[in-house]
């Protein structure tokens, strides 16, 4: 056998084990984690599948929220083949036949250029974390706001941020869609089933250390993850928050699994180069979870497409850490 002069060395075990900590450290819907990473055949690259027994049938029951976190995934793996000097090229959801496998990353060319894709984005996979506390009264400024769509964009997704009207809008489908989640004995148990506690021993999930105050005022409609369980009810004290939020929307023109990877994959762009910026991100994911207001969550200005994500954005405190699982779990087989 002759060997191609062009094609880079098989990938190590330290190679596979940074590649799996950098997809693993990906947001997900209440910190699931719904993901499988397996090394391709010939040791050149990395097949990405849903975990579908981490999904959340309630608040996601077309599977939207797995294909995003998957696509966030994917974003981080390509950012870690620059870290390996390997150019990725990805093929999304490659079999008909395997609608569970959601990309493979090729990683067998040499990075191209001088500075591999995405190399200053690498610090920012570890630093990233949802921030659920109070921002301070400072605005994102416009430049660093392009710099976010144009992020979003070169993965074919949109990155609208709302004016004032807007922002109020989606501020009350958001609270709306709380009430209702709330109300809901079933969806309320579903998500409160994601918390954790703060000793350290989770691997997933959401511990309480990373949920923040409440808004004193019930003007920014936190996610209240079920509510307290019975043997620990204690809330923590409502602060109060920035008077008006700045919020975006990331919106697609269709509304499949392959928008929905691409959807993860500007997140993830958006949220780490934001990172870099020090401007800190939450995802409000409550109104997408009910058809009405996720259609009331479309701004008829910006033309026809689905609304996929909303991000809150602005600087305060990073948020604390979430666990995550330990490689030996994400990768290695197929999920069954
Ligand atoms: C599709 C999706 C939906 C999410 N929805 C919410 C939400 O409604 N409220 C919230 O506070 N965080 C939300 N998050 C953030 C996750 O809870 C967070 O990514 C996860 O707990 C891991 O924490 P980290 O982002 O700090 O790594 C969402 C994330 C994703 C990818």
């Amino acid at each position: 056998m002759t060997l191609d002069p062009a094609l880079t060395q098989m990938l190590s075990a330290a190679d596979l084990r940074l590649l799996a900590a950098a997809g693993g450290a990906a947001p997900s819907l209440h910190n699931s984690q719904p993901w499988r990473f397996v090394p391709t055949p010939d040791g050149r690259g990395l097949a990405v599948y849903a975990d579908t027994d981490r999904s959340v049938p309630l608040a996601d029951p077309a599977g939207a929220a797995v294909h995003i976190a998957v696509g966030a995934a994917v974003f981080n793996l390509r950012v870690a083949a620059g870290r390996l000097d390997r150019e990725p090229l990805v093929r999304l959801l490659p079999d008909d036949a395997e609608p569970g496998l959601l990309a493979v990353l090729d990683l067998s060319r040499p990075a191209v250029a001088e500075a591999p894709f995405g190399r200053d984005l690498y610090p920012a996979i570890a630093a990233r974390h949802s921030s659920r506390e109070p921002f301070t009264q400072r605005d994102v400024p416009e430049a660093v706001i392009g710099e976010l769509m144009a992020a979003a964009r070169e993965e074919g997704v949109t990155l609208a941020a709302l004016e004032e009207e807007g922002v109020r809008r989606v501020q009350e489908l958001t609270a709306d869609a709380e009430r209702r989640n709330a109300a809901d004995p079933a969806r309320a148990a579903e998500s409160r089933a994601w918390l954790r506690p703060d000793d350290g021993t989770a691997e997933d999930g959401i511990p309480r250390s990373a949920l923040g105050p409440q808004d004193h005022d019930a003007r920014v409609p936190m996610r209240e993850f079920g509510g307290r369980p019975p043997e620990a009810p204690e809330q923590p004290p409502s602060q109060r928050f920035e008077a008006l939020p700045q919020l975006c929307t990331l919106s697609t023109r269709g509304d499949g699994p392959p928008d929905w990877l691409r959807t993860g994959q500007a997140l993830e762009r958006v949220w780490l180069l934001a990172t870099l910026h020090g401007v800190r991100l939450t995802v409000w994911h409550q109104a997408i979870e009910w058809p009405d207001t996720r259609w009331a969550l479309r701004d008829p200005a910006a033309g026809p497409g689905h609304v996929q994500l909303v991000l809150r954005a602005g600087y305060g405190p990073p948020g604390a850490a979430t666990p995550r699982r330990a490689v030996e779990e994400t990768l290695g087989e197929r999920p069954s």
